[in-house]
């Protein structure tokens, strides 16, 4: 059973400009800002009732959004769905002949499952689904609390701080990439 849209995830070249219309614009609130090491990108999240919008920022070049953003620059990346029970839903989206980019839902981290559909067979649209594990409400909030508090020591400010957090992040990614290794 599919519970609600969890999140619709918005690729972007610099989610600080884009924040300039989701947030000040449009006038979602900013719920936290987080880099995603595993998947290369930056993630700010946007909660819009009992769903959110996610716009990503890839950070490293040789990732799938970095290449979805050059082939086919800004825009919708997915939208995941909230189901019930994953596998069952896999197995009866395989019966029925979709196309499944997983077949077997990928375990992140603390336990949750999510698993992409091809847009082959959704008219188009990457579709993400995902099952919430009973303890991940309150590891979000943990990693929310977590990431306030970094944000806090490092700007003062939780919130306002975020665009410069975001800027040090890249003034420090950069100065990573510019340090020449040694041989
Ligand atoms: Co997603």
């Amino acid at each position: 059973m599919i519970r609600r849209i969890n999140h619709i995830a918005i690729v972007v070249p610099d989610v600080e400009e884009a924040l300039s219309f989701y947030q000040d614009s449009l006038g979602l609130e900013l719920s936290h800002v987080e880099p995603n090491e595993e998947q290369g990108v930056i993630v700010a999240f946007l909660p819009a009732g009992k769903s959110e919008v996610e716009l990503v920022e890839p950070v490293e070049s040789d990732t799938g959004v970095a290449r979805f953003l050059s082939k086919r620059g800004p825009g919708l990346h997915h939208i995941c769905f909230e189901v019930d029970d994953i596998q069952t839903t896999l197995d009866r989206l395989a019966a029925r002949g979709v196309e499944l980019i997983n077949r077997e839902p990928i375990i992140g981290t603390g336990g949750k499952k999510a698993a992409f559909i091809h847009p082959h067979s959704t008219h188009g649209v990457l579709i993400e689904l995902y099952e919430v594990t009973p303890e991940e409400p309150a590891r979000r909030r943990e990693r929310v609390l977590k990431w306030r508090r970094r944000l806090s020591t490092q700007r003062r400010v939780a919130i306002a701080g975020v665009r410069a957090f975001l800027r040090a992040l890249r003034q420090s990614r950069a100065e990573t990439v510019a340090t020449p290794r040694k041989p």
